[in-house]
């Protein structure tokens, strides 16, 4: 089965609805990274120019009882307003009447943007009457919302569902995110690496299970590797540790010596006697002893980890290996970026941490892919198809 593209249909004066994922972080009314805006450009872009006929849609957040002003997607509008040269018209209240009507009353230089689709509780309900009253009466539906694509709500599916397979396609981002993330789960060139890092390994069992399939190599890093390091029998001192998940990590050990993937492991540290930001980093070398916590990878893991990656034709990195957002403990981090730099190679950056600790390390450029999906990028990598990738399907 292959994607419909946004290239294959003849929009050409029609009407379009164009499903975004443009829930960037906002923090008092000001857009904190701009990324996911401009990701969407190239698809508006396109669309602009061969009809002014233009729905745009999105989320923004977790709005709870029909959100607050907060969740407002007024300063995206802004921004593309902005970006766009065009009046970007928000409107608040469409969830009775069909967007198509309010879209009939705009003039040619005024684009639509629908407020938060997280304000009706029949988005995220997939209900079908709310889907009616989002699509009914346009040409096309195209779906740019990588990002969203495993959540099958109503813009993201019972909309779709409404218009016929061949009025229905993958914008420019869903298309090259589709791409880049493809070829790590199918073809990846050898020696191919893959770093997991953050707190849970129970939140990665299902990525890092699929990747073992095809990496040669798995570095372990973040709070995980403490479970890692415990079942192998080492003290951890007062790290994190999913004491529960030894099963997991079993099963992982499992599957690593079946398919002869090497696990590496930290070998040292940098500990805190409690989780501040303002505590002093500690280096410890194998055992943690009790009452300090590992915080980040330290130098000589640093140095065994870079080595690997940089011997590597594809990587595939998700998330961080200690506390990034602080500063005594962002190093480990970045030194992961710095070597990702270097690979004469694919590099892939899937999922919400990483991305920032990319961006924080000042290599973002240095990467072939850095994707603009969270969970989506996680489930697409356990190898699920997505609900809103499979409509748009050929
Ligand atoms: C994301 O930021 O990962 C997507 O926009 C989906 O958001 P959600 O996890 O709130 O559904």
């Amino acid at each position: 089965m292959q994607l419909r593209k946004i290239e294959d249909l003849e929009l050409t004066g029609k009407k379009v609805f164009l499903r975004l994922d443009l829930n960037v972080p906002i923090k008092n009314g000001k857009i904190q990274d701009e990324t996911r805006i401009s990701e969407a450009l190239p698809t508006i872009k396109y669309i602009l120019e061969r009809t002014s006929r233009l729905t745009m849609a999105s989320h923004l957040g977790r709005p709870q009882n029909g959100g607050s002003p907060a969740d407002s997607l007024e300063p995206v509008g802004a921004k593309l307003s902005e970006l766009l040269e065009r009046e970007v018209v928000l409107f608040p209240d469409y969830a009775t009447e069909s967007t198509i009507q309010l879209l009939n009353t705009l003039s040619k230089n005024q684009v639509m943007l629908l407020e938060n689709l997280r304000f009706n509780p029949g988005e995220e309900a997939n209900n079908v009457e709310f889907a009616h009253a989002l699509v009914d009466g346009y040409d096309f539906y195209i779906n740019d919302a990588f990002g969203t694509s495993h959540r099958a709500h109503a813009s993201v599916s019972a909309a779709a569902e409404l218009l016929s397979a061949d009025r229905r396609a993958a914008g420019y981002l869903m298309q090259k995110e589709i791409t880049a993330l493809s070829e790590i789960v199918s073809r990846p060139a050898a020696p191919f690496t893959v770093i997991m890092g953050g707190s849970k390994v129970s939140d990665k069992i299902s990525v890092i299970l699929n990747l073992l399939n095809t990496c040669n190599h798995m570095l372990i890093g973040g709070a995980m590797a403490y479970t890692f390091l415990k079942f192998k029998g080492i003290d951890v001192g007062s790290s994190r540790v999913e004491a529960d998940k030894m099963d997991l990590v079993e099963t992982i050990f499992r599957n690593a010596e079946s398919r002869k993937v090497q696990i590496h492991l930290p070998v040292d540290h940098l500990c805190a006697n409690e989780f501040a930001e303002t505590a002093a980093a500690i280096p410890v070398s194998g055992a943690i002893p009790a009452g300090l916590m590992g915080l980040d990878i330290g130098p000589e893991t640093q140095k065994a980890f870079a080595r690997v990656i940089r011997e590597s034709k594809t990587v595939f990195w998700n998330g961080p290996m200690g506390v990034f957002e602080w500063p005594k403990f962002s190093k480990g981090t970045m030194s992961i970026a710095e070597a990702m730099a270097d690979v004469r190679g694919k590099t892939v950056v899937g999922g919400g941490d990483s991305v920032s600790a990319v961006h924080q390390s000042g290599f973002a450029s240095k990467m072939t892919h850095i994707s603009t999906g969270g969970g989506a990028s996680l489930e697409f990598l356990e190898g699920k198809v997505l609900p809103g990738i499979k409509l748009l399907m050929k």
